[in-house]
């Protein structure tokens, strides 16, 4: 900016020396010049475009890269590595593509720069030898005027590549800016009612959910009724993709019921400020999200218990045998996405953070899917003395996970076709039946 600034003075100055020696030639070469800026308009917008393409290019290159590193284990197993790689050699061969189209681009802006600066060189010296010739300007004159011309032209070309410059960098701040500018869905309001007491109530009024905005027939979720008690343990089940994971979704606001609402203790979750909100859900997820860590900062991420506070939160969940076989016990560190631990004691490491939470509602969605059935009973038998005064809602496909629930809800295509206790619902012929019955 510094350097535009003095090029534009230095400009200014050379002008005004030019207007006080020859009008008409300096008229010339301002014509040439404006015809110097018209292309460089047209040359710009070319810049921005393909600067543009080329940041995408970029970012698409990165993204196959980061995925594939990530991934590598299930890439290989997968046997998707030439997928990979051919997916990588198109989006390389597009960057450069559009790298040589963007230098094509800039060195044409610079070469027609040059020739038309050349062509006032030439115009000065023709019609200004001229006037020379008629008397009009002295030899002395001319020379200053081609002088001056010179402290013009030099500081406009300085001007071109600043502007160029600006141009790139107008088009890294725009994408930075498409991001910032993204429209929030989820109303914050930071001085809404907060979270102060124990949660006893949670409910879905007549909630219906729609991913897409589409319309009601596209509802993942239809007039749904359900209430969740403190000090209760409630399931959801059904057939894959009938809404479960969509319910924990609206819960935590991920997204905001298209229809009906969401009460806490009576109050609408839209009208309860955000963060306490989500302060007092813990959701245990389908997937596990594990830091390049020790297993004690995994668990904790606060870093506020103690040795023994995490060991013992260890023992509950059944981490103890894997302790016991690594030197450095809850220090280990488990590598990206715990890659030297099994997808049991990942979820492990998963369920010990639900007992290390405050939260008030505890959702277990597949918490214990890659557990065995004897495991599963004695992590779920062990937690409940650390999560029976909350609302606990559990998620599985299998049945024996929540078998002991107060109260279970039958979820079939977005709606609630039964609900009862596990006794209620086997001795009818419904859907719970029929899930128990494919499970066996
Ligand atoms: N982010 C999303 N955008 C659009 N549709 C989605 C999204 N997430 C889920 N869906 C759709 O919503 C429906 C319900 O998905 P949901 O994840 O709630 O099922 P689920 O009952 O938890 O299934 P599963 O037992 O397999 O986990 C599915 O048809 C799914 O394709
Ligand atoms: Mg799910």
């Amino acid at each position: 900016m510094f350097n535009l600034i003095t090029n534009i003075f230095t400009a200014v100055f050379s002008i005004g020396f030019l207007i006080s020696m020859s009008k008409d030639l300096l008229a010339i070469v301002i014509l040439i010049e404006l015809i110097l800026i018209f292309i460089q308009n047209i040359m710009r917008k070319h810049i921005s475009h393909e600067t543009n393409n080329i940041r995408k290019a970029h970012g698409y290159l990165s993204n196959i890269v980061q995925e594939y590193v990530s991934n590598i284990k299930n890439i290989v197993v997968s046997k998707s590595k030439l997928k990979f790689f051919k997916s990588y050699i198109k989006r390389e061969k597009n960057l450069m593509n559009n790298e040589v189209k963007l230098n094509l681009v800039i060195v044409g802006n610079m070469s027609i720069t040059r020739i038309l600066n050349g062509a006032i060189t030439v115009v000065i010296y023709g019609y200004g030898g001229y006037k020379v010739i008629n008397g009009q300007l002295s030899v002395g004159e001319l020379i200053a005027f081609q002088q001056y011309t010179n402290m013009l032209i030099g500081p406009c070309i300085n001007i071109i590549r600043s502007t160029n410059q600006i141009v790139q960098a107008k088009v890294s701040i725009d994408r930075v800016y498409s991001v910032i500018d993204e429209e929030i869905d989820i109303k914050v309001e930071n001085n809404a009612f907060k979270i102060n007491h124990d949660i006893n109530r949670v409910e879905l009024k007549d909630v219906c959910f729609d991913y897409n905005g589409f319309g009601k027939e596209n509802n993942v979720l239809k007039n749904l009724n359900m209430i969740f008690k403190k000090g209760e343990t409630t399931a959801i089940v059904g057939e894959s993709g009938c809404g479960k994971s969509t319910i924990v979704s609206l819960l935590y606001r991920l997204w905001d019921v298209t229809d009906g609402e969401i009460l806490i203790d009576g109050v609408d979750i839209k009208d309860i400020n955000l963060k306490s909100l989500r302060k007092n859900i813990h959701i245990v997820n389908q997937e596990v999200f594990l830091f390049d860590d020790t297993i004690k900062n995994n668990i904790d991420f606060r870093e506020k218990l103690s040795y023994e506070e995490v060991l013992k939160i260890c023992n509950i969940v059944g981490l103890n045998d894997l302790l016991g076989s690594l030197e450095n016990g809850i220090d280990t560190v488990i590598g990206e996405k715990g890659v030297k631990i099994s997808g049991g004691q990942k979820q492990r490491i998963q369920i010990a953070r639900a007992i290390v939470s405050s939260s008030k509602v505890v959702i277990l969605d597949e918490a214990t899917s890659a557990l065995d059935n004897i495991s599963q009973n004695k992590i779920l038998n062990n937690i409940n003395n650390y999560i029976k005064d909350k609302i606990v809602i559990v998620i599985a496909h299998r049945l024996s996970t929540i078998k002991d629930a107060n109260n279970i809800y039958v979820l079939e295509k977005g709606q609630v076709v039964e609900s009862g206790s596990d006794e209620d619902l086997s001795s009818e012929n419904g859907l719970y039946k029929g899930l128990i019955m494919a499970s066996n």
